[in-house]
């Protein structure tokens, strides 16, 4: 499959995008480990989450997809999942197999967990060192997926001191620590996305924050509630930036999640010069929203602060489009864990913008992005949900039709990807490779 995009005029719109996908992923586990039934609202029905489900219904939890984004999901207390029928194929997903990991490796049977061609390339020693230090036994093609888990481990907590900034090795510790004898915790080195200890928290788990330490007492019950998941900011970023750099447009997207742990990229939009502003900031369940309006806006470079990497970590693909549309030159650094994403998202990236005629040069943990104007051309995502629709983006503002190919793992994010930017008048075309 892929995108053709022609360059457009855009229209001033309003628009929704899909819910949150961490959220989503997080309301389907918790809510198959709580007592009761857990009702969910807003759900990603993408094919990360719906990997989830699959799994969580293979382990013999009952969940029902009752609307196109509502969901109920029966939960079987802490120790009520069953053996599943056989491996758990988890797709694209990293934060499916890391969550899942802690989740298992305290079950008294044991699981193999799987995944694509990407998914089976990705680290998984950050989460297997952790664990293994709780007494999980996790077998792994040297530190690669397939995973294999042995049931029937004794946890104990654990203090760790978390080596990179990730809330899947987070959450999966914290998982791992509700079938711990005693307490675990977690000191993060940067804040990450804290969905997580939100929702557990909603469950009626007690979760202790004393400045980067997160910790949490072994055996608590967890309680079924119901779960609104904002639409999903790392969606949205697509359409802020479609909005940025086209010639005159003026957005708003609705209800999305503005979690503080999530905000990096309207931070750093702001300061490269973006007109954004939050309209009628709420709440909704655990989680922050707001309405958020975009005008096209002349963007500036500069360097980009590393400080808010960890808040931005799954938009630093379509702030690379930000930086070519920029004037002047942009210095990303410390975005090294970019190299580990669906992609090495830096070199995706670099190589796609390079294409469109934007001049970029790649560090180890960094970029330097040369602002110009885009050209057209055929570029390739590498089977990155996120590298697809960046492109594509760059696309609408180019000077000349622009292909993006092999797109079919938008789906794992943004089903409804080309709708929705079709609302805006951009036009996008999905064909046959
Ligand atoms: C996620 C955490 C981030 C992010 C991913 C979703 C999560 O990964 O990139 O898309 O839901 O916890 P890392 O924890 O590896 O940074």
């Amino acid at each position: 499959m892929q995108f053709q995009v022609t360059p457009s005029a855009l229209s001033d719109a309003t628009v929704t995008v899909p819910g949150d996908k961490s959220v989503s992923h997080r309301a389907l586990m918790l809510g198959s480990i709580a007592e009761g039934r857990t009702n969910v609202s807003g759900f990603l029905a993408g094919e990360d989450c719906l990997a989830t489900l699959a799994a969580m219904q293979s382990m013999g939890v009952s969940i029902e997809q009752v609307g196109a984004t509502d969901i109920t999901i029966d939960g079987v207390g802490l120790a009520g999942l069953g053996t599943p029928g056989g491996p758990l194929d988890l797709g694209n997903s990293g934060t499916a197999m890391r969550l899942m990991t802690g989740l298992l490796c305290g079950q008294a049977f044991d699981s193999v967990l799987t995944g694509d061609e990407s998914l089976t390339g990705r680290p998984m020693r950050r989460i297997i060192a952790p664990l293994s230090s709780m007494g999980a036994r996790i077998d792994s093609r040297d530190g690669l997926p397939p995973l294999t888990i042995h049931g029937g481990s004794a946890l104990r907590g654990i203090d760790y001191d978390l080596p990179v900034a990730s809330a899947q090795v987070k959450s999966a510790v914290l998982l791992a620590g509700l079938y711990a004898a005693g307490a675990t915790s977690v000191v993060e080195p940067a804040v990450t996305r804290d969905h997580t200890e939100r929702m557990l928290a909603a469950m009626g788990v007690a979760v202790k924050r004393s400045g980067s330490r997160i910790a949490v007492e072994g055996g608590q019950t967890l309680q079924g509630c119901s779960v609104q998941v904002p639409a999903d900011l790392s969606s949205a970023a697509f359409v802020m930036l479609a909005a940025l750099i086209a010639d005159k447009a003026d957005v708003l997207i609705e209800n999305v999640g503005v979690n503080p742990t999530r905000t990096g990229v309207i931070d750093i939009l702001q300061a490269m010069g973006a007109d954004i502003s939050l309209e009628q900031p709420r709440l909704l369940g655990q989680e922050p929203v707001a309405d958020i309006r975009v005008r096209s806006s002349q963007l500036h470079g500069g360097p980009v602060d590393p400080a808010l990497v960890s808040l931005a970590i799954d938009e630093f693909p379509v702030l690379f489009v930000a930086a070519a549309a920029a004037k002047g030159k942009t210095t990303f650094s410390g975005i090294g864990e970019l190299r580990v994403k669906e992609s090495d998202r830096i070199a995706a990236m670099a190589a796609g913008l390079r294409t469109l005629g934007i001049q970029v040069e790649e560090s180890r943990d960094g970029a330097v992005v040369h602002g110009g104007r885009f050209g057209g051309g055929v570029v390739e995502s590498h089977g990155d949900h996120r590298i697809a629709m960046s492109l594509a983006v760059a696309g609408a503002s180019a000077q000349e039709p622009v292909t993006v190919t092999n797109v079919a793992a938008v789906d794992t994010s943004f089903p409804g990807f080309c709708e929705c930017l079709a609302a805006l008048n951009i036009d996008i075309r999905v064909a046959a490779q």
